[in-house]
């Protein structure tokens, strides 16, 4: 069931306190390393569809071709989603001259991507800059320029680039011992990608995949990458997305638009998340101007689930131009407040409850002053879309794993904290 906010607010006088509409969002600090030139550069966390969280291995000609079809007709194109991306399993052998094909499954990826762009749509693809990809395929050490060639005469738009047998078979093989040393293969290996895709004079949005590895927020831009995973593999389970948006903690000013911190793909309406738990990933996934790649079983995909997906006020705060990740201001017992700084001074919040079911015996108060607000606040609950009145100290009945997430348009800021 979804939380229910009490409108019963116990409010907190304190008088001496003034306050100030719209104030200047706070400004966060640059990234560290200068985004280079970039050919392709998002000015928003790009949004599609991913094969490997529901099909992993099993993905085809098919299923992308259906995954295109529903991204138009369940409307989530409207809503913004664009990328139609290949994961892991679509690779198949060289040939004399060293040009990767296609295996049975996909056999002719020229007419896959016209299909797919006369949808309206892109499409992406995947490699390695190992000798292997991670499900053991045949990846791009040694072919990077040709890889990137042959991507851009198949119409590709986006490349995942996931760093799988590059550790084993060049790092630890080349540096053995010297991790310093296997971090810089490591990042020359994704520049010399980043080279190949720009050779192209192709836009490719260019997708780093190595976990999160020697804080990659910190030279991702370096490489040319608009968007880096900050985290190893999500799975669809509460434990994992609750463990991976704790991570994003302190990551919000590596954030921004162009290269973008990427917490992994969408699990919203997989495994056995409750409608709660999808909520929340979702929500929160927004706070964290995350890339909102959905992974699900699109022709299967329930009504509730579509409705997560296609939520338009969750997806503008995703999307909104700012660009500025949201962070975690506070946690009181098992309930976490987060916040995200909002173009024209708009502010979202968001309550999660990761504990169990807060009722009105015992439940949650919202302070207004740590978030450097006054007393009352107007918003809009965005999983209710009704106008709710906000109060310092107002009681919150909150269902286990759900959230509250509301927009403020005109934050009533406090002219100081106290
Ligand atoms: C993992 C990656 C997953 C998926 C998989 C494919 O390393 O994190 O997102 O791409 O490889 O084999």
């Amino acid at each position: 069931m979804r939380a229910f906010v009490s409108l019963s607010f116990a409010a907190l006088a304190i008088a001496s306190l003034t306050a100030s509409a719209q104030a200047p969002a706070k400004m966060l600090a640059a990234p560290q390393a200068a985004p280079k030139e970039q050919l392709a550069a998002p000015q928003v966390p790009p949004m599609g569809w991913n094969s490997w969280n529901y099909f992993a291995g099993k993905v085809d000609d098919k299923a992308i071709r259906d995954a295109a079809d529903q991204l138009v007709s369940s409307g989530m194109k409207d809503a913004g989603y664009t990328y139609v991306n290949i994961d892991d399993t679509w690779e198949g052998e060289r040939d004399a001259n060293g040009v990767l094909h296609t295996n049975a499954k996909f056999p002719d990826m020229p007419a896959l991507a016209d299909y797919v762009h006369s949808k309206g749509l892109k499409i992406g693809i995947y490699s390695s800059p190992g000798p292997k990809t991670c499900a053991g395929y045949e990846g791009s050490l040694g072919h990077e320029e040709q890889d990137a060639k042959t991507y851009a005469e198949w119409g590709i738009d986006y490349l995942k680039y996931d760093l799988c047998s590059f550790n084993e078979q060049v790092m630890k093989k080349q540096a053995p011992n010297d991790r310093a040393n296997q971090m810089r293969l490591m990042i020359d290996a994704y520049s010399r990608m980043d080279k190949a895709l720009k050779a192209t004079g192709r836009p490719i949005i260019y997708s780093l995949c190595q976990y999160g590895w020697d804080s990659v927020w910190e030279w991702g831009p370096s490489v040319g990458a608009n968007l880096w995973r900050s985290t190893d593999d999500i799975a669809p389970t509460w434990d994992r997305v609750y463990v991976i948006l704790n991570q994003q903690e302190g990551l919000e000013k590596y954030s921004g638009p162009g290269h973008w911190n990427d917490p992994d793909m969408l699990e919203v309406g997989n495994g056995k998340l409750s409608l709660a738990e999808n909520r929340t990933h979702f929500s929160m996934w927004a706070m964290l101007a995350a890339p909102l790649l959905a992974g699900n079983d699109l022709p299967n995909m329930r009504p509730e689930i579509k409705a997560i997906l296609t939520n338009r006020d969750v997806i503008a705060i995703d999307q909104d131009p700012l660009g500025h990740q949201g962070a975690r201001i506070y946690s009181d017992g098992e309930v976490d407040v987060w916040t995200r700084p909002l173009s024209g001074g708009a502010l979202a919040i968001a309550v999660v409850n990761a504990g169990s079911d807060r009722y009105l015996t015992h439940p949650f108060h919202l302070n207004l002053y740590k978030l450097g607000l006054a007393e009352t606040q107007s918003a809009k609950d965005l999983w209710t879309g009704k106008a709710v009145e906000l109060k310092d100290n107002m009681s919150l009945e909150l269902a286990s794993h759900d959230v509250l997430l509301v927009r403020l348009d005109a934050p009533m800021r406090l002219a100081s904290r106290p």
